[in-house]
């Protein structure tokens, strides 16, 4: 029996990249998947794809900064299925945070309300009508897909570095409040993980080079999320609350590449 066995999932971003490495290993391990998306397209395609592997899936049309729309996603989710027990929330736009984001000197005005609408007010909106389903059946678990430069400094993002910041704050005072009440609130903070809109410095050998030395233990994978994802949903992460748990292949793990013990020959 799959791990998720008669678990509810809705996973948030499900058409692309670790949304989508979500719906199709969640499904595998049992879950009924809701795959949503601003891409209705692509979510069809995912949730047909599993479909096509045997399992269920559905697909559901969003736009995580429209508070009516979340709402008609969690409708749809409970029409369809009866309850949520899992939400996997990914939801954003990788090209406007790589084409637009800037250091906050040379970053638009219009581009920090727009990062922080989608990555900070969507999160919010998201995760609030989910756990309000949540709480009325004492049971559940958000995992929230925030970021190591959440974590740690990284130039010339800030917005982006600011609104994940604030989704990192968000899970512990949600866990706080949310898991007396059976609640869990998780988040992940991955690394470079290797999506297809990644493929703009994954393209470039010298940039790709610098990625790669910068993981301890290679690029990750989209299914390398997914899985983490898969035991903080489960049924074995019961206790697992208002955890901010990096998934980065050491990346946050070492400042520099000085090799000390090298050095003094140890
Ligand atoms: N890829 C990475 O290197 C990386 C690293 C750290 C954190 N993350 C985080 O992981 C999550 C997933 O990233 P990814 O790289 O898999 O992204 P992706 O671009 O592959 O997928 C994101 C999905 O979100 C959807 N989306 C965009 N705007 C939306 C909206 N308003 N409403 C609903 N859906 C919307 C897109 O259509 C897309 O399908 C994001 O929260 C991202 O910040 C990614």
């Amino acid at each position: 029996m799959g791990r998720l066995a008669g678990k509810i999932a809705l996973v948030t971003g499900g058409a692309s990249g670790i949304g989508r490495a979500g719906c199709e290993l969640m499904a595998r391990e049992g879950a009924c998947v809701v795959t949503a998306d601003l891409d209705t397209g692509g979510a069809s395609v995912v949730a047909s794809g599993i479909e096509a592997e045997g399992y269920i899936a559905r697909a559901c049309r969003v736009d995580v900064r429209n508070s009516q729309s979340v709402r008609e996603m969690v409708a749809f989710v409970i029409a369809e299925f009866g309850q949520i027990d899992i939400l996997f929330h990914n939801a954003v736009s990788v090209p406007l945070v790589n084409n637009c984001d800037r250091r906050i000197t040379e970053l638009p005005e219009e581009t920090w309300h727009q990062i922080v609408d989608l990555v900070l007010n969507g999160t919010f909106l998201t995760a609030k009508y989910v756990a309000q389903h949540m709480l009325s059946r004492k049971a559940g678990s958000i995992i929230l897909t925030a970021t190591v430069d959440a974590l740690i400094g990284t130039a010339g993002i800030d917005a982006y570095t600011a609104a994940k910041g604030g989704v990192v704050s968000l899970t512990r005072s949600m866990a706080t409040g949310l898991s007396p009440e059976g609640v869990r609130v998780n988040a992940i903070c991955p690394g470079f993980v290797a999506t297809p809109h990644q493929s703009v410095f994954m393209d470039k050998p010298a940039e790709r080079e610098k990625i790669e030395r910068m993981h301890l233990m290679g690029i990750m994978s989209p299914e390398d999320i997914a899985t983490f994802a898969i035991f903080l949903a489960s049924d074995e992460a019961r206790r697992i609350t208002g955890g901010i748990y990096t998934a980065d292949s050491g990346y946050t793990a070492f400042k520099s590449q000085i090799d000390l013990a090298s050095v003094f020959q140890r």
